[in-house]
């Protein structure tokens, strides 16, 4: 199937689009990709509802005016890549996850979108994971696993998107995953409250400042870092944990030591055994102080995903894509090893007719 995949990020930053040609078990080929970047003011409601989400109701007219917003932005992002496809896999944008309370929350319109685009629309990847005991997150590794096949094992992709997330693939076939700690979320909103600005362009403020070593090792005691995969994290886990460690810390320092916490928790995750190489992908890569923290604190190479040809800035979109297709043809999403699930789940909901 022709498939063109949607993944709007805990980063806020925009949403990702892009083509591919699958049959949910490998990607035989690859089209345009895009990202249509959000204004400042959706931006900053949808970064309000990230504070608001586990007191909204579904119908809340904020929140249904946002995500019409939202939902448009991602119709765009579909004429923008200007393909035909067969099916469009819409992520949406997630505003709340807690698995252990059995909810994970994506807003987004299948039937507008659907509408807008005259496509059909598969949606909502996470929830059957969490109902049936799963964290619903990451959903990446499948993907990863099927781009990585040819690739050298011990392997591991790191994600660098608002929260971290990495796919451990074993060489007899094992995908593990987890989320690994905080990705560029509280560095964004550092340089959102500090420089205006919507990131740490270059990782230039985190490489102004020293790293305050107590601070992050208090940050490192959370007990988080020293569980075994699989486990998850909300955009917001770590805020009050974050804000108490940081307080009091100039803006070049407290970046600095927000870098090395986030490239720390990376590096800490145990695995089964020390992969050959770590490929780097998500907006994290494009943070040079981020990469050389990541580049320290391992013995093998760490490169970005750019090294083995995949594209970076379209990994999850693609991967969106991918899993629409599966979810269409039955195939699990998700893996006891990738999410904690007790059995491989599928999911995904269809709003439209494939014809
Ligand atoms: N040039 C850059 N320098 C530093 N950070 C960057 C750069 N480009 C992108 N980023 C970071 O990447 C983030 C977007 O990454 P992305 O992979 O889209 O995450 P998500 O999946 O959470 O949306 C931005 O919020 C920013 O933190
Ligand atoms: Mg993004």
């Amino acid at each position: 199937m022709q498939a063109i995949g949607l993944m709007s990020g805990t980063s806020l930053d925009g949403v990702d689009a892009a083509w591919v040609q699958t049959d949910g078990e490998t990607v035989s080929g690859f089209g345009q990709a895009a990202t249509v970047l959000y204004e400042d003011s959706l931006r900053a409601d949808l970064r309000r509802i990230l504070d608001l989400a586990a007191a909204l109701a579904a119908d809340d007219p904020f929140l249904r005016d946002v995500t019409e917003k939202l939902t448009r932005e991602h119709a765009l992002a579909v004429a923008v890549l200007g393909k035909a496809a067969d099916v469009i896999g819409f992520h949406g944008q997630t505003i709340l996850h807690a698995p252990e309370a059995g909810r994970t929350w994506q807003i987004g319109d299948a039937p507008l979108l659907s509408h807008i685009t005259r496509l059909p629309v598969v949606h909502d990847f996470r929830s059957a994971d969490v109902a049936a005991g799963g964290q619903g997150a990451p959903l990446v590794p499948l993907f990863h696993a099927a781009m990585a096949k040819e690739i050298e094992k011990p392997l591991l992709i790191v994600n660098i998107g608002g929260v971290a997330n990495a796919t451990w693939l074993g060489p007899n076939g094992e995908i593990i995953a987890c989320d690994t700690g905080p990705g560029n979320g509280p560095l964004d909103d550092l340089a959102q409250k500090h420089l205006g600005q919507a990131y740490d362009k270059d990782g230039a403020l985190a490489a102004s400042g020293q790293v305050d070593y107590a601070r992050l090792r208090a940050l490192l005691a959370h007990p988080f870092f020293a569980l075994p995969p699989p486990k998850s994290l909300d955009r917001l886990s770590f805020s009050s944990l974050i804000e108490q460690a940081i307080a009091g810390l100039a803006p070049p320092e407290a970046a600095a030591t927000l870098a090395a916490f986030i490239c720390a928790a990376i590096a800490q995750t145990p695995w089964p055994a020390p992969p050959k190489q770590v490929l780097v992908t998500g907006g994290g890569r494009h943070n040079a102080t981020l990469m050389a923290g990541l580049a320290a604190r391992f013995t093998v190479p760490v490169q970005p995903v750019e090294a083995v040809g995949w594209n970076g800035d379209a990994l999850e979109a693609q991967c969106f894509a991918f899993l629409a297709v599966r979810s269409l043809r039955g195939l699990p999403l998700s893996l006891p090893s990738t999410t904690g699930v007790k059995a491989p789940q599928t999911g995904g909901r269809l709003h439209g007719t494939i014809l």
